[in-house]
């Protein structure tokens, strides 16, 4: 039940804005239909966007085809965009080849890191092609941490370690409560070893858990969770997560 509410806020709301009748010449309709794709539009109010300056990693709004890891076409977000105050970006001229637009993570070279929120285009196919679709995110910690947390932990830890009010190994891993039982904080499973250690991710169980040859260092195969979970950016996955523990300051 938990993690439905959770999905509920943090999930996609996206409403069709159909544009006002067009009661003007027909030249300009052909004009319209022809030259114009899809038009997204989409808002929230973001805070941590700062933190990913001068990184590998672009937040951006991105339409990605089905054959393909890499944008067909993206728009970033303004790292510069202050906390908490409402962004709005659009993406038009979205052909049909693209299948869907996500608020995604991407490298420098455009590939999907993760994804945060995705509407699929096929949902649209019936509306005229000067709808503007809207993609309405609420609030979003759209940082280092806020990322892992939506884009990671909501989607494959939480029904395990918190949501359905058991903690396995005391491990609570939903929002307000995973980093201050991750970082720094020693294993109850295995000994030596921190859940996450800052600054230091080969050295973090976290890191030898998910990845191959970590199957057996806990009683559950953790290595396989992820996997079924990221088939398709398993190790963009795996380095976005050492990304976050290298930058943390012990
Ligand atoms: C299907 C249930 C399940 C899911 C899903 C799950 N875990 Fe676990 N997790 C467990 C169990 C059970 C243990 C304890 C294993 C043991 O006793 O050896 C554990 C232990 C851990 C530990 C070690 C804690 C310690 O103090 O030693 C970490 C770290 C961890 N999980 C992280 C995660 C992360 C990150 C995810 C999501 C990618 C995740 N888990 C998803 C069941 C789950």
């Amino acid at each position: 039940m938990r993690t439905m509410r959770r999905m509920g806020t943090m999930g996609v709301v996206a409403v069709v804005l159909l544009a006002a009748c067009d009661s003007g010449d027909i030249a300009d309709k052909v004009y319209t239909v022809d030259e114009k794709g899809y038009t997204v539009k989409m808002t929230a109010r973001m805070s941590g966007l700062s933190e990913w300056e001068g990184s590998d990693y672009t937040l951006a709004v991105a339409g990605f085809t089905s054959e393909s890891k890499f944008a067909l076409l993206q728009k970033a977000l303004p790292s510069s965009a202050e906390d908490g105050t409402p962004v709005s970006l659009v993406l038009s001229n979205l052909s049909s080849e693209v299948q869907t637009v996500e608020l995604a993570l991407t490298n420098s070279l455009r590939k999907r890191i993760i994804t945060l929120a995705s509407i699929n285009m096929a949902d649209y196919a019936d509306r005229s092609a000067h709808d503007t679709i809207l993609l309405d995110l609420g609030t979003l910690d759209a940082g280092r941490f806020g990322i892992l947390q939506t884009g990671i932990l909501n989607r494959a830890c939480i029904q395990c370690h918190g949501a359905s009010g058991r903690s396995a190994a005391g491990l609570n891993l939903t929002e307000g409560n995973a980093q201050a039982n991750l970082v720094d904080v020693p294993s109850a499973r295995r000994e030596g070893y921190l859940r996450v250690e800052s600054g230091n991710a080969e050295g973090s169980l976290l890191h030898l858990i998910l990845r191959e040859g970590g199957e057996n260092l806990l009683a559950h195969n953790h290595t396989e969770i992820l996997s079924s979970q990221f088939k398709t950016n398993l190790e963009e996955v795996e380095e976005l997560i050492d990304n976050w523990i290298e930058h943390l300051t012990p």
